[in-house]
């Protein structure tokens, strides 16, 4: 297992790319199942659980070619079966179920266990293919799907869920009728999604509101597709400039995505402006402590609770952070306290006491913004910092001390 050693203190200056986004891609990249033809999708980022998605895609009977961002995935003779092995390694494996119940009237996917952060059931999945015509058994450890052709029909989430809402579109598209779904994720990855089958002749709208109405369609087409840019990269690389107290240029960071996290970070004394190359982030002077709960979209998003937090250590005054969408989204605290950070957890609510300096320590990855948020905390310690099982972290961000180093990070990955 590798690790990242960090030397602290250094402001960083510069400008990043962001990469193309890991939670549009994937159901994109699961969406292909959907098509005849070849979906051409660029943009797509060099990621470990892309890797996985690809290796999936190709155990069901896609072809994958990958060329630099670019990658072509044209499906043949469809299999049904997702195995546990490589569903274990990445819950988001669940997304082929909606395709494959679409295409093949069948699907054998491993139930994805819970993660670090919580259970992560799928119920609102299966509820909703089951009111489409799914049956569904659970069987060793699979969720063994069936339907004879898939029927439009108007369902209402109990919450918005991202991934519920991704395998009902892709289930809807090729469904006989329309289909109406209510309380649905309004997040950008979603509209990604949907903005991609339309590009294949899908017929969706409302994509982005709270209600999105599918008509099935015969057949969907291959398409070229530019996946959208990494909204969460670009929120960590922004608390990076506030963290070092830097300046730091972000190429194709999508601001307006961005909105919640932006409000916040000005609010505790950062300038974010945009520009004509990109987002400029920069302190403009000493930052101030403030108070966040983690929302659907277009609230706060969860994923960059963990990174906000550490800039809320360093911080003038208490800040409150209550984490309202997973149970367990705290592990990142007890490693900040190793580095000296002043945190009190009580439930879903963390309190967080501003502390003039961290210093650097050795600390344990646990998931994937866990380990930004120790990532960036070790750019501002005193000291060197040791973050380990950093393979968290490869699932999520492409060449992230590269990325770092180029605007003065000193970061070495180093076998552990
Ligand atoms: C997606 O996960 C993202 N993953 C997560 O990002 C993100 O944190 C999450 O959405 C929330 O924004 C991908 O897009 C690959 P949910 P997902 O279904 O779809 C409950 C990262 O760091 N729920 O919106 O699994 C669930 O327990 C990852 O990139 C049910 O109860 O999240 C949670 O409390 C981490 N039953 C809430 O809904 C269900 O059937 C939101 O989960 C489904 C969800």
């Amino acid at each position: 297992m590798d690790k990242l050693v960090i030397e602290g203190g250094v402001p960083l200056t510069g400008s990043i790319d962001v990469s193309g986004s890991k939670n549009a891609a994937l159901p994109i990249l699961f969406a292909a199942i959907l098509v005849d033809g070849t979906a051409d999708l660029g943009n797509v980022p060099r990621l470990r659980d892309i890797q996985t998605t690809l290796r999936l895609l190709e155990m069901l009977g896609c072809d994958c070619q990958r060329e630099a961002d670019r990658v072509l995935v044209t499906p043949g003779q469809l299999k049904a079966e997702a195995p546990y092995d490589l569903v274990r390694t990445m819950r988001a494996s669940v997304l082929c179920l909606g395709p494959l119940l679409a295409r093949i009237g069948q699907a054998r996917v491993a139930l994805p266990g819970g993660c670090a952060i919580g259970a992560r059931p799928v119920d609102q999945h299966l509820k909703a293919l089951e009111q489409m015509g799914a049956r569904f058994e659970l069987e060793e450890g699979y969720i063994l799907g069936r339907c004879r052709q898939l029927k439009g029909a108007h369902i209402t989430f109990d919450m918005p869920t991202v991934g519920g809402t991704e395998n009902l579109l892709m289930a809807s598209v090729l469904a006989e009728g329309e289909t109406v779904l209510e309380n649905v994720a309004r997040e950008p990855e979603v509209v990604d999604l949907a903005n991609f089958l339309v590009a294949c002749g899908a017929q969706i709208e409302g994509q982005g509101t709270s209600c999105i109405r599918i008509r099935g369609v015969s057949s969907l087409q291959g398409a070229a597709y530019a996946v959208m840019p990494d909204r969460i990269e670009a929120g960590t690389f922004l608390v990076a400039a506030g963290i070092t107290g830097g300046e730091l240029l972000l190429r194709q960071c999508p601001f307006s995505d961005l909105e919640a996290v932006i409000l916040k970070l000005q609010g505790m004394g950062m300038s974010i402006t945009t520009t004509a190359e990109g987002v400029l982030a920069r302190c403009a002077g000493p930052l101030r402590g403030t108070d966040v709960t983690t929302r659907p979209h277009p609230g706060f998003p969860t994923d960059m609770q963990a990174q906000i937090m550490a800039l809320m250590c360093l911080a003038e005054g208490s800040s409150v952070v209550e984490e309202s969408i997973f149970e367990n989204r705290f592990m990142h605290v007890l490693e900040l306290m190793r580095m000296g950070a002043q945190i009190r957890v009580s439930g879903h609510t963390a309190m967080v006491r501003g502390v003039r300096r961290l210093t650097g320590a050795p600390v344990m990855a646990s998931d994937l913004r866990a380990s930004a948020s120790l990532v960036l905390a070790g750019l501002a310690a005193r000291g060197v910092t040791e973050v380990r099982r950093i393979y968290h972290l490869d699932r999520g961000y492409e060449q992230i001390e590269h990325k770092l180093n180029a605007v003065g990070a000193r970061i070495r990955r180093e076998q552990e």
